[in-house]
């Protein structure tokens, strides 16, 4: 059986892991969540491999050592830069990480035509998706991530610079977009408008939803699960969120996904 204190790590560079948290939240709901935003050094993105492996491994440390039973590396710079890194370091937790269930599911079901990539320079620069899938066609978009932290989400500005960098990417029809970068799904619907109001048919591929079944499947297969039902009484559920920086905008934000938050400061770097 599924322990009740079952709990979840995830961790980001700040708000973008938290669209993964909640479809994580969507589909298991009967589990504990245990977030860190480390908006202390975020954006993650234009650092170097060094920084965001030692960011990461830091943060993984913090989670097992508050009794993660698992731990969801919910940003993409960190899963193609920081992945082997923390496996080689903590080899006896779980570990999940944004790429595999897309490379997967593009496996699985490959678009008509390209697959238009946008992440962060880091991501971009590893050629993790490169290397994995053909027809790839990929663009740094780094400014995005910042302005979503900043909560610039329904702004003419933030608009403006998608179509700069969208227009750059020049997908042809019937190509997908994967969203490389977690920030990017909560601008998924000025992606779409923007594809819309040219009338190119792009489907915009957010993973959070692919990582949280694939959180699910591991849970129902390795703990017997025949239902995952939320079971509340019974379960001591706790979502507990952390960053590591004074942050205006992650507050407002986060409660576009968990209403009743409970965020604190974590000194993690001090
Ligand atoms: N949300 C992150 C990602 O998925 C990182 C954004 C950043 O900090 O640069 O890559």
């Amino acid at each position: 059986m599924l322990n009740k204190n079952f709990k979840i790590g995830i961790f980001d560079s700040g708000i973008g892991g938290l669209t993964v948290a909640k479809a994580i939240n969507d589909l298991c709901p009967e589990v504990s969540l245990l977030y860190v935003g480390d908006t202390a050094h975020m954006p993650w993105g234009d650092k170097s491999t060094a920084h965001i492996i030692s960011y990461a491994i830091k943060i993984t440390e913090f989670l097992i050592q508050n009794n993660c039973n698992i731990i969801v590396i919910a940003c993409y710079t960190a899963s193609a830069n920081a992945l082997a890194a923390i496996s080689d370091k903590f080899s006896q937790i779980k570990l999940f990480n944004v790429i595999d269930p897309i490379i997967l599911f593009l496996k699985q079901e490959p678009p008509k035509n390209n697959i238009g990539l946008i992440g962060t320079k880091q991501t971009i620069r590893s050629g993790t998706f490169q290397n994995q899938l053909s027809q790839v066609i990929a663009i740094a978009t780094p400014i995005l991530a910042p302005l979503i932290e900043e909560g610039l989400i329904n702004n003419a500005a933030t608009d403006l610079i998608l179509e700069q960098y969208l227009t750059k990417l020049d997908l042809a029809d019937q190509s997908v977009l994967l969203l490389g970068c977690t920030h990017y799904g909560l601008i998924k619907p000025n992606i779409e408008n923007y594809y819309a109001k040219i009338n190119k048919n792009i489907k915009v591929i957010d993973g959070a939803m692919l990582v949280a079944k694939q959180i699910k499947n591991f849970l129902k297969n390795n703990f017997n699960l025949s239902n995952l039902k939320p079971n509340l009484e019974l379960n001591s559920k706790v979502n507990k969120f952390y960053v590591t920086d004074d942050s205006e905008f992650f507050l407002r934000s986060a409660k576009q996904f968990f209403a009743d938050i409970n965020l604190d400061f974590l000194p993690l770097w001090e």
